[in-house]
């Protein structure tokens, strides 16, 4: 039965890393984190600051390239089609491509894990949008899925920005990019516009991943608090100092953050020593360059049909079809 509320299917899944995963992760010779650990509700915040630090040039030189070429990518939409975001935290983004000349979207399916923001999004766009068709989908992007039943046989023209992309290690991007294929599948001319950061001199990245104002450290330690909320344990977030290095086997930026002295922190019942420098690996950021994004796409099974940056060439944006 079609239900037109608001909060609609919104039915919150569990996503959290369990303790043994935690425990893990934090066990190997590399310790780590999982970055999805970064966004509990402080440290969303703490991004949202990072998204305005003059040194963050990522989601300011997206916008400044959805401004420019929203329209050309929206014109490659069919008449009638269905915008999928692929975590979608809010609706700046869609927008852009929503109210582009000459698009002609019917329906909106933002996917997130977070219930509320979508629908805080949901109600915002009943009022701005009130023709369009807007079903979000609660689940984990990475898991397989599918669309919602009042959009199926539309045109697909699934949207990833934001370089969230960037987190994945290769063989997880082919797998992601094959899901999503699996996803738009079925429907006409399934099409998929992901978000890259560009690979760039090491001196322009580091500094968006090390700020003056301390942001980003903020953000990095806030993985350490809501681990001590989800686990229990005891990790002194000051006791660990931010790390921003260039990886330039990898074509990535690591985040970690190193112990400053030899300490012990115990967790679910286990003691999880520290040596003094040792480093807690807690993100990758890819820095994808055309080529090097698709080679994976076309692994994938997706070819090329658009690519688009913004006028300083800092960012990049994909149209793969399927
Ligand atoms: C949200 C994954 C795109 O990698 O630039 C920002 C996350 N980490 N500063 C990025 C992030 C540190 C961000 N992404």
């Amino acid at each position: 039965m079609p239900d037109d509320s608001p909060a609609a299917g919104l039915v919150p899944i569990a996503t959290d890393p369990t303790i043994a995963e935690i425990a893990a992760a934090l066990s190997e010779p590399q310790k780590a984190l999982p970055a999805r650990l970064f966004y509990d509700e402080a440290g969303c915040a703490l991004f949202g600051r990072i998204t305005q630090l003059p040194e963050y040039y990522v989601t300011r030189a997206e916008m400044a390239l959805l401004d420019r070429h929203a329209a050309e990518i929206a014109s490659h939409a069919p008449y009638g089609s269905v915008l999928v975001e692929y975590g979608a935290s809010d609706e700046a983004k869609a927008v852009r491509l929503l109210n582009a000349e000459a698009a002609h979207f019917a329906a909106y399916v933002p996917i997130d894990i977070a219930p509320a923001a979508l629908a805080a999004m949901e109600g915002r766009l009943h009022a701005s949008h009130p023709g369009l068709t807007v079903r979000p989908v609660v689940a984990d992007f990475l898991l397989p899925l599918a669309l919602p039943d009042a959009v199926r046989g539309r045109p697909a023209f699934g949207f990833f920005p934001g370089s969230t992309i960037g987190n994945f290690r290769p063989p997880m991007v082919v797998q992601f990019l094959r899901g999503v294929r699996a996803t738009l599948a079925g429907t006409d001319a399934p099409a998929f516009v992901v978000g890259t950061d560009l690979r760039k001199d090491p001196s322009a990245m580091i500094p968006a991943y090390d700020d003056a104002a301390g942001v980003t450290a903020a953000f990095n330690r806030n993985i350490l608090c809501h681990v001590n909320r989800l686990t229990g344990a005891d990790f002194d977030p000051d006791a660990f100092a931010h790390r921003a290095i260039w990886n330039i086997h990898e074509g990535r930026i690591e985040m970690h953050l190193q112990s400053r002295a030899a300490q012990t922190v115990r967790l679910g019942g286990r003691a999880i020593a520290f040596a003094a420098g040792e480093t807690i690996h807690t993100e990758d950021s890819y820095k994808h360059t055309r080529e090097s994004f698709l080679a994976l796409a076309t692994k994938a099974g997706w070819r090329s049909a658009g690519f688009w940056t913004d006028p300083r060439g800092l960012f990049g944006m994909h149209l793969l079809r399927g």
